[in-house]
């Protein structure tokens, strides 16, 4: 089995891009170790803070972003970053070729249920001149690499520069990454969906069609049964996806009008939209693809329709439908 370098390698790999992708690697070796010490270690439970989305921070969040953005801060390639846990952007060197987005810690609500979570990373090329949060507001098109760690069963890491898709092991016996699926593919057909139902009410008519026709089964129009999961991280549902195929969504809904999305642009949706399409599958917003959309706020927030291809457009033609004339809906 190959190692991570000799992976990187053999696809021309090299510095400076390799160098970032291990310094990432390396911390998220030192993220699982600290996720599976779990209580013993301290780090379970919330802390008193909230991060600028408002959102009540869990001790792991805090130390895992401290952990990649001192990793970060000290490898040259790196101009600045930007995290879901930080307000604003970083500024890291005066030379590095790149810009990291990242999620530190996706699925902190499993936590303290010891369920799985996992670290997302986007990498954006630095432009010339002043950084400044301008310089971050790329399409994710613009991405030279992305990837996600995934802190389960075993601890996995999913990485694409374009070049498809390659799932590293790490092995717990020599801490290495171990090259374990060499290109990842998503089926274009699936008959499972992820979505959290509870929001059922909230969505908009559409996304409510749709999910509606797939629970309707073999007596519905997709004449087919669908299977549902819901995993609460998407680093967990995209790694499904990616796994054995799928559909997963967060879409729009008006439960809190002035939040209308909950996935964040620049360290969840572009990423794993990036890492999708690289393994055969499909993004969008329901009306774009993730991947063109034009930022306009690093911690901006958008609807995520992901996964095997015929099932995306299959979703995405119910957004072709004007359901102005139906008033239930
Ligand atoms: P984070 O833990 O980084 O805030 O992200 C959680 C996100 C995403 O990973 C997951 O799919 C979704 O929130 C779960 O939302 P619900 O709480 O509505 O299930
Ligand atoms: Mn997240
Ligand atoms: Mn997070």
């Amino acid at each position: 089995m190959q190692t991570l370098a000799q992976n990187l390698s053999s696809q021309g790999i090299e510095a400076p891009l390799s160098q970032l992708i291990h310094t990432l690697a390396d911390t998220s070796k030192a993220i699982s170790h600290a996720v599976r010490h779990g209580a013993l270690a301290g780090v379970l439970g919330a802390t008193e803070q909230e991060n600028v989305q408002g959102e009540t921070q869990k001790k792991l969040d805090v130390i895992t972003n401290d952990m990649l953005k001192d990793a970060l801060k000290a490898d040259s390639t790196v101009r600045g970053l930007a995290s879901e846990e930080e307000d604003y952007i970083v500024e890291v060197g005066q030379s590095g070729d790149f810009l990291v987005c990242f999620d530190p810690l996706d699925g902190s609500s499993n936590i303290d249920i010891n369920s799985l979570v996992g670290t997302i990373f986007s990498v954006l090329p630095a432009p010339s001149g002043e950084l400044s949060e301008k310089s971050f507001l790329q399409a994710g098109r613009n991405q030279v690499a992305a990837g996600y760690v995934l802190y389960g069963p075993s601890t996995m890491l999913a990485l694409t520069t374009g070049k498809g898709v390659q799932l590293f092991t790490l092995n717990p016996d020599t801490n290495e990454y171990l090259l374990t699926c060499e290109a990842m593919s998503i089926s274009k057909d699936t008959s499972e969906f992820a979505i959290n139902m509870s929001n059922q009410r909230f969505w908009e008519a559409p996304m409510q069609t749709y999910i509606s026709d797939l629970l309707l089964g073999k007596i519905g129009p997709r004449e087919k049964s669908f299977n549902m999961r819901w995993i609460a991280a998407m680093v967990g549902d995209v790694h499904r996806v990616l796994s054995r195929g799928g559909l997963f969504t967060y879409p729009t809904d008006n439960k809190n009008p002035e939040k209308p999305y909950k996935l964040r642009l620049m360290y969840e949706a572009n990423p794993m939209s990036f890492l999708v399409e690289q393994a055969g599958g499909k993004a969008s917003t329901g009306y774009e693809a993730i991947m063109d959309i034009a930022p306009t706020d690093i911690h901006q927030r958008v609807a995520v329709i992901l996964g095997s291809a015929n099932e995306v457009d299959a979703c995405l033609e119910y957004h072709r439908v004007d359901y102005s004339e139906e008033p239930n809906l």
